[in-house]
């Protein structure tokens, strides 16, 4: 294996390179990265044919003392549901309500994961005429665990409008099962809206559960691609992501039926929050809009205006100040500065669609007269870009076998040069190979990632697809990182891509591989400078998608610094069987080990294992 390390050789990678993609999918965001705990807290959630429904709340209780209805009377115009809860039992007496009292509870997402001592942020809104005794309380599943309570008291006159109320839970105990029960012994009806329970401690104190978007902060990823793939654009345009009714204060968004998918989410997770997201990792804003399309539906050109003048708008929510339109609903926010929402896609993958070029071009046109600087993404590929319809960059995404993704390595190796830049902003490995996230699809998508390295004169960006999966919904198979209420752990994919955390801006050095009756090996080199040691390094990546094992021979020429064997570390990839996958159970089968490599040098003789990919980490 040759390194030409010299830098008038070297390529500068787009600072972009490597980023995420985050879809609202497989409950990714509601019951995942979103910490919000109450699942339905509008009594909003619907289906396709279902206008409301109060799943997943169950009530305590039965018909002859308790009846549970939803009706209109919230004071909430844009989701005007809410819940009437009469209670026919009393305190004592003939009629004495169940002990422990009547009510309702609601599960979260498959659970509410409550530890001990954390603090949990509970708000409702509750309206009632007469006199409230009600209990707040977080329990065990079946409810005999009591981990916290508060009990809510007023007087006739005090609940008669709807009313914030607003309190801590403590919680003495741990469950990972746990619910949130509102419960009373006394006899009356009470409305309930909005019910939200919020832990204390979220990423940045933004609302992100913390695990798992530390999970995303650890891969270091350089821009945030979202809401979507198909979320953004539904089954049907009524479904769809609309940017505009998921900002604003929680409360008040209407929340909406993700038909792509198939469930709920209240859009606690909204664009602002996206925005905010990507602030926080670090990472540039990709948004993928809504361009009037979905799965099944297109907007004529005739009558697409509105459709873009709302994604000017929504440009205007990220980046106009405070005193524009928009600008001052992000403010109130409380985030006056601009994102710097630099990187917009004009629908997802509907470049075969009747309207998309002629509506495109609207969109095109008029977020540019607005937005010169930002980066228009065109669904459609290289050869249909042309000066009438315009594009900076186009979007790529794969979807394939783990042997036709290691053979993708080469993909952009033909792509003419002088034209607009890829964006590959999905690609996995999916059917049988890929399983639940096998070891065999993350070395073929390494390969694919160093055959992007290796052509990033013509790809801009990449992110894999998808990232999240919540184990109790999987509606897509294979996902980076898995997650149930209280758990996580990353595929083999999602350590694979750490090995390109350090690329985005990094120089790319000429490579090569001379092996007889060998194809199952790719290579890419580059050096970086390490912000956090002040060190450079030299990292040499290889691939070895066969089953057997290579001796390699390295030599690097051209350095202008010696490599320095203490502080070089070599990085595998591996395990025993090459449909190896992570679990609950065995979530560090197949991760990334580390070891000091002895002989670092110039010219060293290393050994991969057959089925890995190995990083050799060289300290300049
Ligand atoms: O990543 C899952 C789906 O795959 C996305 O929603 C869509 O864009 C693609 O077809």
């Amino acid at each position: 294996l040759s390194v030409d390390a010299s830098p008038q050789n070297a390529q500068v990678i787009p600072g972009n390179m490597f980023g995420i993609f985050f879809e609202e999918l497989n409950h990714a965001g509601a019951g995942g990265l979103w910490a919000e705990l109450v699942s339905n807290r509008g009594f909003e959630a619907g289906g396709s044919n279902t206008p409301s429904n109060i799943d997943p709340w169950l009530i305590i209780g039965d018909e002859s003392n308790i009846i549970v209805a939803t009706d209109r009377s919230s004071c909430f115009a844009s989701n005007p549901i809410a819940l009437r809860m009469e209670v026919l039992c009393e305190a004592s007496g003939t009629n004495a309500c169940p002990s422990g009292g009547v009510g309702i509870y609601n599960p979260g997402y498959w659970g509410m994961n409550i530890e001990r001592t954390k603090v949990y942020r509970a708000t409702m809104y509750i309206r009632s005429s007469e006199s409230v005794e009600l209990t707040v309380s977080l329990t065990s599943s079946d409810g005999l665990q009591n981990l916290a309570s508060h009990t809510i008291t007023g007087d006739k006159e005090d609940f008669v409008e709807w009313t914030k109320v607003e309190f801590d839970l403590a919680s003495s105990g741990r469950n990972t099962n746990a619910r949130l029960q509102l419960t009373t012994t006394k006899s009356g009806i009470i409305w309930f809206d909005q019910v939200s329970l919020m832990p204390s401690d979220t990423y940045m104190g933004h609302g992100f559960r913390k695990d798992l978007a530390s999970m995303l902060a650890n891969l270091k990823p350089r821009f945030l691609k979202f809401p979507g793939g198909n979320y953004v654009m539904g089954n049907y345009l009524v479904n769809a992501f609309r940017w505009s009714e998921t900002v604003g204060p929680w409360e008040e968004r209407p929340g909406h039926f993700n038909d792509a998918w198939a469930y709920w989410t209240d859009d606690g997770l909204g664009f602002f929050e996206f925005l905010q997201l990507a602030e926080d990792l670090g990472a540039c804003p990709l948004w993928v809009i809504n361009d009037g399309a979905s799965l099944n539906e297109e907007v004529p050109s005739a009558t697409i205006a509105a459709f873009v003048k709302d994604v000017v708008n929504g440009i205007e929510f990220a980046r106009g100040d405070p005193q524009t339109a928009w600008g001052s609903v992000r403010a109130a926010m409380g985030h006056p500065e601009p994102f710097p929402l630099f990187y917009v896609s004009i629908g997802n993958q509907e470049c075969f669609k009747h309207y998309y070029k002629d509506n495109y071009v609207k969109f095109y046109s008029a977020i540019k007269a607005s937005y010169p600087d930002i980066k228009i993404i065109s669904s459609c590929d290289a050869s249909a870009i042309s000066p009438v319809n315009p594009a900076d960059l186009y979007d790529v995404h794969v979807y394939t076998s783990s042997g036709d993704m290691f053979s993708k390595s080469r993909m952009f190796e033909t792509t003419t040069r002088n034209g607009p830049k890829a964006v590959v902003s999905e690609y996995a490995v999916t059917g049988n190979d890929a399983g639940r996230g096998t070891l065999i699809a993350a070395l073929a998508e390494a390969a694919f990632l160093i055959g992007l390295e290796r052509n990033s004169d013509v790809v801009e960006m990449a992110s894999c697809a998808p990232l999240f999966v919540n184990d109790n919904d999987r509606r897509w198979n294979p996902d980076a990182i898995v997650f149930n209420s209280w758990q996580h752990y990353g595929c083999p994919n999602y350590w694979m891509l750490h090995f390109f955390k350090d690329s985005s801006g990094a120089a790319l050095h000429p490579s090569t591989i001379q092996l007889s009756n060998y194809d199952q090996l790719v290579t890419s080199a580059i050096t970086w400078n390490n912000s956090q040691d002040g060190n450079t390094y030299l990292k040499i990546k290889v691939v070895n998608f066969g089953s057997k094992a290579v001796n390699l021979n390295i030599s690097v020429t051209g350095l202008q610094t010696d490599i320095q064997t203490f502080g070089s570390i070599k990085t595998v990839l591996t395990s025993g069987w090459l449909r190896d996958e992570n679990s609950f159970q065995q979530p560090d089968k197949v991760v990334p080990a580390a070891s000091p490599i002895t002989n670092a040098g110039e010219q060293m003789g290393v050994v991969l294992d057959s089925y890995s990919l190995t990083s050799f980490d060289l300290l300049l």
